[in-house]
């Protein structure tokens, strides 16, 4: 029904206004009853796609035209879930409800996979989203298991939960800020088990990056290496920015979001002067464009000729509708609306004819693998989702 109406409304004015996918067509401001049109064929485009589960839909490479397909255990894996979940949210399309069960379910192998941090990615973002619909105890169980083997990477000299197993030539015990992110599915599963294990876990993770992941500047760096046996610091480095002591943003939006939830959970106020602090280093910096997207890395010496990523602008516009909802500080909420304000536009937005499941362009993967730059990436698509919803829910609780 949902799908139906909005062909019919959309495509009688898209067929007549625009020439999509160029950049005349780019040009061509559209009203908000558009956009709205050109975001539910965007929508349906992630119905569209095949189920398989072994091709999680992760990036697109415009050169080549082609789908980055991924199998379960990719840290991104979740996403491609989540948005249909969080899709179903906004819409109430039942449509959109059941392909989200039927990819989740691809994913539920990962409980048992103790080779890698990303759990929370994984499985938070797919399953966690289907609790919130609806109560099912199998997802529990599944989250729970989850947590067990996440925790078993968890070292209590150094106080963190190891995030990579690769460069061990390099690295004693890494520990990315995006790591931060997985404290999500620790604190749930205390919840649903009574198994406080990983709450205190979460909390240890979060004490050891507080204290040692930022700059004076409310900056933090990527990663840090960790001695195992005394769990001192041994270096502070980056994989994916552009130098060791730059901002690389998107993980700046993992560490304002990561600790604005890590205070949704524990209410310990230094969370929260944390995610503060970040968040106006992040809003304030003179190298943030107007439109609230910011190059993808704030330090990159050839700013502005420099890709932006819209991943890190929606995992911070997120955040901060709810860092907002804590504060009261309107420039947090004023953030959030400009970013959805910039992405619904025909710069954003990918154009109604391509047959692809995502919704956003201009994403930034990772630079050192000269990987996803200035693509379409699933992750921008979820945390644009979740910024959509969360304003949602914040306009209708002030009804
Ligand atoms: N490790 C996740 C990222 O690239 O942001």
């Amino acid at each position: 029904m949902f799908r139906v109406s909005c062909f019919v409304i959309g495509f009688t004015w898209l067929f007549i206004a625009c020439k999509p996918n160029n950049d005349k067509g780019k040009n061509i401001s559209l009203s908000e009853e558009q956009i709205d049109s050109l975001l539910q064929i965007r929508y349906s485009k992630l119905l569209d796609y095949k189920l398989d589960s072994t091709a999680f839909a992760r990036s697109y490479n415009p050169k080549t035209a082609t789908i980055k397909k991924v199998p379960s255990k990719d840290w991104t894996s979740g996403f491609f879930p989540g948005n249909l979940w969080q899709i179903y949210m906004l819409t109430g399309d039942e449509a959109f409800k059941n392909k989200a069960k039927a990819w989740t379910a691809f994913i539920e192998k990962e409980k048992y996979n103790d080779r890698t941090h990303d759990m929370g990615f994984k499985v938070f973002c797919s399953f966690g989203n289907g609790l919130k619909v609806e109560d099912n105890q199998d997802y529990k169980d599944i989250i729970v298991k989850s947590a067990q083997t996440l925790s078993t990477r968890f070292n209590e000299n150094v106080g963190s939960i190891r995030s990579w197993d690769f460069n061990k030539d390099v690295w004693q015990f890494p520990v990315i800020i995006d790591n931060m992110m997985n404290l999500e599915l620790l604190f749930e599963a205390t919840k649903i088990s009574g198994d406080s294990t990983f709450h205190k876990i979460a909390v240890k993770h979060a004490n050891t990056t507080l204290k040692n992941h930022f700059r004076k500047d409310g900056s933090t760096w990527h990663v840090l290496d960790y001695d195992t046996i005394s769990g001192q610091v041994r270096a502070r480095a980056t994989h994916q920015g552009i130098g060791d002591d730059s901002a690389w943003s998107r993980g700046q939006g993992w560490a304002i979001n990561g600790f604005t939830m890590v205070y949704r959970y524990t209410k310990d106020k230094k969370y929260l002067d944390r995610a503060v602090a970040t968040a106006n280093y992040f809003i304030n910096h003179e190298r943030l464009p107007k439109d609230g997207i910011p190059f993808w890395d704030f330090d990159h010496p050839e700013i502005p000729n420099v890709s932006r990523d819209v991943s890190a602008a929606a995992i911070v516009a997120a955040a901060l509708v709810e860092l907002y909802q804590y504060t009261e500080n309107e420039a947090f909420l004023n953030y959030s609306n400009k970013v959805v304000q910039s992405l619904r536009s025909r710069h954003y937005i990918l154009s109604e004819d391509l047959d692809i499941p995502f919704i956003l362009d201009h994403s930034f993967g990772d630079w050192s693998h000269k990987e996803e730059m200035d693509e379409p990436i699933v992750y921008g698509d979820y945390y644009f989702l979740q910024t959509l919803i969360r304003l949602k829910a914040l306009k209708q609780t002030s009804l």
